[in-house]
């Protein structure tokens, strides 16, 4: 028998769509399926909307603007009382004109490195010009910027590098780990991941950590929301998940319009809140929660800790932090993620 964490109740959903998983890139960590081509319509992301009550809408998964009707797909959720996010690499912004740029709150940039022959390298040439070129309109804009990064094998100990470039878009970086959702080949070892952290957070502020396991070694108190609790993922092929990683691909979306809110109570999603039982005894559970529930599921052992607890290898891996003062940031709350700025 697993516990199960409480839910926040019927609170508003920070949605994740992603419109199509096409993309002009082919990053070789990328967890999208390459293999396919898959599409929402727009008619489907206005059932969304109108089931489930939303606070925030991110666009991910694919490149958005290679979907044939996004322009169209951006007036409708403009139109609606949503804070409006999207996740690029560039290029979807770069084909809208400004006052569509201007509907969004805020843009993310995939940065994972801090130069251009690296960040080209795994990228494609061109990439950190328009990421720099499109990042510098937002801003001329008044458009918010993130920059986002991969955690991964190569790139683990210079994420402060990273964090710098961001802050001459006086932008803050927020860090995902890289999961293993098509290959192990970037993933980080325990030592890695810890030693990564330790190293970002004695040069950066941090202003959120929704990585759990990071979250209650920092000391930080359980954090509302979360995977299985206030987050929704309507991917390309139709269907639901309650997070992006989250192998078997997911429910009909069918399922979503006809339960609402009450998607929550659903195996996946109530699987997402599960504490594993190895964790029923243990101080950090109330922060960490038995730690990102996606990765547990990639790993195969759901009812697992997660592979980076260092309590279960009776390891001391508590962080030193530095809070920096509080960003309103659309995406505070989502996902298993840290949000850092450099200092100074
Ligand atoms: C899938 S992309 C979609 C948006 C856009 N194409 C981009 O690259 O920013 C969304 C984010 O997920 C990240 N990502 C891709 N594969 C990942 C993986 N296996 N683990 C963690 N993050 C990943 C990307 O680097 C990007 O920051
Ligand atoms: S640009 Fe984004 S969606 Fe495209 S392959 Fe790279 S990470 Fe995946
Ligand atoms: S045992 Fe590890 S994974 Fe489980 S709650 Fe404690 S720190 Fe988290």
């Amino acid at each position: 028998m697993t516990a199960q964490i409480a839910t926040a109740g019927a609170g508003q959903f920070a949605l994740g769509l992603g419109l199509t998983n096409e993309c002009n890139l082919t990053c070789a960590f990328c967890y999208r399926d390459p293999a396919r081509t898959d599409r929402l319509t727009l008619d489907q992301v206005q059932r969304v909307l109108a089931r489930l009550p939303v606070r925030s809408v991110n666009l991910g998964t694919g490149e958005n603007g290679m979907h044939p009707e996004f322009p169209a797909m951006l007036r409708f959720l403009r139109g609606q009382e949503v804070k409006l996010t999207i996740t690029s690499n560039g290029h979807s912004i770069a084909v809208l004109d400004d006052d569509a740029v201007r509907g969004f709150a805020e843009v993310e940039f995939s940065l994972d490195y801090p130069t251009r022959a690296e960040q080209d390298a795994q990228r494609g040439a061109g990439n950190w010009d328009l990421i720099r070129a499109q990042a510098a309109r937002c801003r001329r804009l008044g458009v918010g910027v993130t920059i986002i990064a991969v955690m991964m094998r190569a790139n683990a100990m210079r994420l402060a590098d990273i964090a710098d470039v961001a802050a001459q878009f006086d932008a803050p970086l927020r860090i995902n780990v890289y999961q293993a959702v098509q290959s192990d080949a970037f993933a980080l070892t325990f030592e890695e991941f810890w030693a990564g952290f330790a190293a970002l957070f004695a040069r950066t502020d941090v202003i959120a950590i929704g990585e759990p396991l990071v979250r209650a070694m920092a000391g930080l108190p359980p954090r509302q929301g979360g995977c299985g609790v206030a987050t929704v993922r309507v991917t390309p092929r139709a269907t639901v998940l309650p997070c992006v990683y989250w192998p078997g691909g997911g429910a009909p979306l069918d399922l979503l319009l006809d339960r609402g809110a009450g998607i929550v109570d659903t195996p996946p999603f109530t699987a997402a809140r599960t504490l594993p039982p190895a964790c029923a005894g243990c101080a950090f559970r109330p922060a960490c929660g038995g730690g990102c529930a996606g990765r547990r599921v990639l790993s195969g052992a759901p009812d697992a800790p997660d592979p980076y607890c260092p309590v279960m290898r009776g390891e001391d891996r508590r962080l030193s932090i530095r809070l920096a003062p509080r960003r309103d940031l659309a995406k505070l709350d989502s996902a298993c993620t840290t949000i850092v700025m450099a200092r100074g």
